[in-house]
């Protein structure tokens, strides 16, 4: 199958939340998220068992996360991708290699995440190479948010990690700083809170094309801590640091 054989399932005045052909549809800007309730993880219309749920936000095209639920079939892999050309090449890779433990999600990581990921669902958290917004007038485009980053913390189960990959300096920086500041996350790395190998971690595209142009890559890690330590609330009232 190839990526284009994936359609867009709707026109633009219908857009609406969608489960079809092993796709998951989360349009931006709708008022009607709650007309659509997702099953759970273990529901036959999603991977029908009860295995951890790894979920990596911003997959790309969809390379490491298919190379990873070849290698673990026993992990169910969730892939969110915000642009529908990146999520069909996950859908075709997903189609052609038979992966029944891969599922993409096209939409937006804050959006899909608030909206329909339950609390402590999620066993394992993923981000490679997200898009670091240099400008500072950009900078609100960034997944790494402290609202983002309470998010993850409620879905996360409990120990549950978060990892973070990028190949920009300032954003290593600024990931490390948010995260360090939730007090709800402990950084799994001491001082400087990165490493520049994982053995065995798998690649991506932007990481092979970042290592071609010699670019060091900064893997991040971080720990959910104790429930007790962080707090649920909205996306502008945000959390208490200590
Ligand atoms: C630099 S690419 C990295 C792709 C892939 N992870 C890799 O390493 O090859 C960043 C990707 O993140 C997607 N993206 C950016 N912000 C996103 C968000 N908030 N939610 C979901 N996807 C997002 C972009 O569309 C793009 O495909």
């Amino acid at each position: 199958m190839k990526p284009e054989d994936l359609k867009r399932p709707f026109q633009w005045d219908e857009r609406r939340p969608l489960l079809q052909d092993g796709v998951f549809y989360v349009p931006e800007r709708i008022e009607n998220y709650h007309t659509f309730s997702l099953p759970g993880w273990e529901d036959p219309l999603l991977f029908g068992n009860i295995n951890p749920v790894k979920v990596e936000y911003c997959s790309g095209n969809g390379t490491w996360i298919a190379n990873c639920s070849i290698k673990d079939p026993s992990t169910n892999w969730v892939a969110v991708e915000k642009r529908f050309d990146r999520v069909r090449k996950i859908w075709s890779k997903k189609n052609n290699l038979k992966l029944q433990n891969l599922i993409a999600i096209s939409g937006v990581g804050y959006t899909v995440s608030k909206h329909y990921f339950k609390s402590e669902s999620i066993d394992e958290i993923f981000i490679n190479f997200p898009d670091p917004w240099p400008k500072k007038r950009h900078a609100k485009n960034r997944i790494i948010q402290p609202y983002f980053i309470e998010e993850m913390w409620r879905t996360l189960k409990p120990q549950g990690l978060v990892t973070i990959v990028t190949d920009d300096e300032d954003y290593s920086t600024i990931i490390i700083e948010e995260m360090n500041k939730f007090s709800g996350f402990s950084s799994q790395f001491s001082a400087p809170y990165y490493k520049t190998d994982l053995p065995g971690y798998g690649t991506s595209y932007f990481e092979e094309l970042w290592r071609s142009k010699g670019k060091q890559i900064r893997y991040h890690q971080f720990l959910k801590k104790d429930p007790t330590y962080g707090c649920s609330c909205s996306k502008t009232s945000h959390f208490f640091y200590i």
